[in-house]
This record gives C-alpha cells, structure tokens and sequence, in this order.
C-alpha cells in the first residue's frame, strides 16, 4: 500500500448507530451489552448513538458500565430558529460524549455538505464532543474507479483545522454498503483507509497516526473479525447489527 504515515497505539471503537430505531423498550437491549460488557471488559471502546429522543434516558440507563453515548447529529449553530433541529450542547448537556456527523443518509436525505459537516464539527468540539465524521462514496462513483479520489476529497473538506489535537474518528461508509448486505473487498477497505490515514497526515502530522479509522456499511457478527483485522481499521460503525445485543456483541467481541 502506498500510506506513509505511521500508526500510533490507540483503543479501536466500535460504534453503533440505532438511526431512527429505538423508543423506551428498547433501552433493556443496551442494558443488556452494558451488562455483558461490564462481565467480560472489551478491548475496544463500545458506543451506541441512540435517537436524540432516548440519549438522556439511555445515559442514565448506562451509568456506570463501559458503553458511551453518543448523537446522530447536531446543529452547526449554538441555537436559533432551526424548527425539528438539535444543537451540540443539547445533546452534549442529554449525555452524549460522541457524535456522527456527515452520515451518507444525512448527506443525502438534508443536503449535507462538507462545509456543513466540517461546521458541525467546529460546533461539537465547542462543546467537548467526540465527533465521528462520515465520508463514503457511491455505486457510481466506485464504479468509475473514484472511490478513493472522493474520500480523500470528503476528509478534507469535512475535517477542519480546528481537529488538531482533539479527540475524533473517521468512519469509512461506501453508500452501496450501507444496509445492503454488501461490502467491499479487504483489498478495497485497506486502500480506502489507507489514502484517508495520509490525508489525515497531511492535515494533523503524527497526530493522524493515533485517529481510529471505522469502517460501516453492512458489518455483522460473521464478517466483524475479518473486516477490523484489516490494515488502518481502527473499528466499526454499526447499524442494522446494533440493534440487539445478540447481534452487536459478537462485534464488540471480534474487535
Ligand atoms: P448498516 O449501517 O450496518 O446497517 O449497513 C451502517 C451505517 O449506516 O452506519
């Protein structure tokens, strides 16, 4: 491979992203990973991003065992006439400690841009939270032979400065993997996470080498191992498989 810059020691994560699933009943799942995890210590950092609704109630829910909570998103601006939105201090102030930011349905379903993005995240670490940035390309452009060109191109604009010396992940999402049951090939993973750990070089010096790099899009208990054995993944974001606990353990448990 053709990446230059070293990597450093860091703990992976593994993340997962409900998205718009999980009401009240659903909090006993995420006890119950809470519970397994307190049992049996991961190696990886654990997160779930519960819909903005169940972050407070889920923080209560999980005070005190290994599992941190994160957002799906927030606002870029403090506060102000955004009807339906949600600011970083208010999902900050409910529990959070993570937040996703530039998810392909985000991108896709709101208009997200990488300016955008990169706002949302100037706005998250205003208020001390992780932010775990999105970027992937589509079927098109993978299949014009772009992949790598417009990832490169996505971590750029979606992280800012600003990162330099905090806390944050990338999550490597390809859309056409994204709840389709298909992944790209290892070979595939590694070039893509390989060419974002020189951007991230580039952008941050030596600090890049200590970012966990996820992958996301279709990871579940039978491909978990494989997938964050690759070279440059420092982890996994999850969605469909993290909804119970006896599909996203195994997950937690290959990292
Ligand atoms: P999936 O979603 O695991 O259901 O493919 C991943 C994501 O969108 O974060």
């Amino acid at each position: 491979m053709g990446y230059q810059h070293a990597v450093t020691a860091y703990r992976p994560l593994i993340a997962g992203n409900w998205k718009m699933h999980g009401v009240e009943a659903s909090l006993g799942e995420a006890r119950a990973i809470g519970a397994w995890l307190e049992e049996s210590p991961a190696s990886a950092r654990v997160a779930i991003c519960p819909p903005a609704t169940l972050i407070a109630r889920l923080s209560a829910a999980m005070i005190g065992l290994p599992v941190e909570i994160g957002a799906q998103d927030c606002h870029s601006e403090a506060n102000g006439a955004f009807t339906g939105d949600v600011s970083a201090e208010m999902v900050a102030e409910a529990g959070a400690r993570l937040v996703i930011l530039g998810h392909s349905e985000r991108r896709a379903m709101h208009g997200e841009s990488d300016a955008i993005v990169a706002r949302k995240v100037a706005a998250a670490l205003g208020v001390g939270l992780e932010p775990i940035i999105c970027v992937g390309e589509s079927l098109e452009e993978r299949k014009a032979g772009a992949a790598v060109t417009i990832v490169e191109h996505q971590v750029r604009g979606s992280a800012p400065e600003i990162l330099a010396g905090r806390p944050f992940a990338i999550a490597y999402e390809p859309v056409w993997a994204i709840g389709t049951g298909l992944v790209p090939t290892l070979a595939e993973i590694e070039d893509v996470h390989g060419a974002i750990r020189d951007v991230l070089g580039s952008l941050f010096g030596q600090a890049a080498g200590a970012v966990a790099i996820l992958y996301g899009g279709s990871v579940k208990a039978s491909n978990a191992a494989e997938i964050l054995s690759a070279e440059n993944v420092g982890g996994a974001l999850v969605g469909g498989a993290s909804l119970r606990a006896a599909d996203f353990l195994p997950i937690i448990a290959a990292a």
